[in-house]
């Protein structure tokens, strides 16, 4: 009797054991593990792409595309934008969709869309506002032959982190009736709020402010000078008096080169810098000229850290988005040079600055 209840006992144990493994999938680390499958505290894979981060009240929010399981890039394959919060920036919790453009509730803009792509948050000190953009792709119907010829940047805002977030509406951007490419939303230090895209057609980078309530552009469009065209998923970061631009080439979902480039002040004249990145990622085997695999999509200025940035990568998947990536890996220096180093796995003892 004793037996069969011991060996009762051991196989469960034994069945916890292995289910909490393979749930998981991967065992938890404190550290970030670039390329490989990335949990949330609930074993589920993060769900947020072409994402970004930001902090708030001491804790980090990562905001980012929910792609829907078993729909490709060919379909509609976003439920909305999916937030998660962490205190170390390696656990992350599920806060769930902060706009759901299932809901019953959602704007038909919402409901309609094709893509919802690119989310970005910033957060408005003055208004106390939580404002979040993306590129948000009409129906076919109503964008041309592809479906893709026309890109709003759509808006919706919240008096909290974690939403809800009310759609505002899109504006085009450029002030073109087809709208803008990828973008990037560079808050100044005064306050000033600015779009930064691809124009249509020719993919020059160019910039726009916009209003107060960030809401529209105002006034022209102006090109960023000295920044190659169709160059795509641009993000900015600063150190000191300067102002880097990390981006990529144009090459659809397949990874290509990543471009750099500085300036004195965000509005350019910039200059382009060698490609940051180093080594391989000896998953895919996929080195500097293919950004180990990935595409760049934010750089986030660690909170707390003096001179500490995190290169933010989203490994594009067409066929089966919800299980591509993500790649993480700090920005190094070497002189005015940035340097992005490969590694497997890294935490955030690699940045000396407290
Ligand atoms: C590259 C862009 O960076 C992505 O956001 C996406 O729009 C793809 N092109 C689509 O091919």
């Amino acid at each position: 009797m004793k037996s069969i209840i011991f060996l009762a006992l051991w196989g469960f144990f034994a069945a916890m054991v292995t289910a909490q493994e393979t749930n998981s999938g991967e065992p938890k680390s404190a550290a970030f593990r670039p390329g490989r499958p990335w949990l949330d505290t609930n074993g589920v894979l993060i769900n947020a792409h072409g994402f970004c981060v930001i902090d708030f009240g001491g804790r980090h929010y990562w905001y980012g595309s929910h792609k829907i399981e078993g729909k490709t890039e060919d379909e509609k394959n976003e439920a909305g934008v999916r937030c998660y919060v962490s205190d170390n920036l390696i656990d992350w919790e599920d806060q769930g969709l902060v706009l759901d453009v299932f809901a019953d509730d959602a704007h038909a803009e919402l409901k309609e869309a094709f893509i919802l792509d690119r989310p970005k948050v910033i957060y408005q000190e003055a208004s106390g506002t939580f404002i979040l953009y993306f590129k948000l792709y009409p129906p076919k119907e109503k964008g041309g032959k592809s479906g893709k010829d026309y890109a709003w940047v759509g808006v919706a805002t919240a008096d909290k982190p974690i939403g809800p977030f009310k759609y505002r509406g899109y504006f085009l951007g450029n002030h073109n009736k087809f709208g803008t490419g990828d973008f990037a939303i560079f808050q100044d230090t005064d306050g000033a709020i600015y779009h930064v895209a691809v124009r249509k057609p020719d993919k020059a980078l160019v910039y726009g402010r916009l209003s107060e309530d960030g809401l529209k552009p105002v006034g022209e469009y102006k090109v960023m000078e000295g920044v190659t065209k169709h160059t795509e998923a641009p993000t900015f970061f600063r150190r000191g008096d300067q102002v880097y631009l990390l981006g990529s080439g144009t090459s659809g979902w397949k990874p290509n080169a990543a471009r750099l480039f500085v300036a004195d002040r965000f509005t350019g004249p910039y200059k382009e810098l060698p490609n940051p990145c180093q080594g391989v990622n000896p998953i895919n085997n996929m080195g500097p000229d293919k950004t180990f695999g990935g595409q760049s999509t934010f750089v986030y200025p660690v909170a707390g850290r003096k001179d500490a940035w995190i290169a933010m990568f989203d490994i594009n998947k067409p066929e089966d988005p919800v299980n591509a990536g993500y790649i993480w890996l700090p920005i190094e220096f070497e002189g005015d040079q940035p340097v992005i180093r490969w590694r497997d796995q890294w935490d955030l003892s690699v940045f000396s600055n407290p």
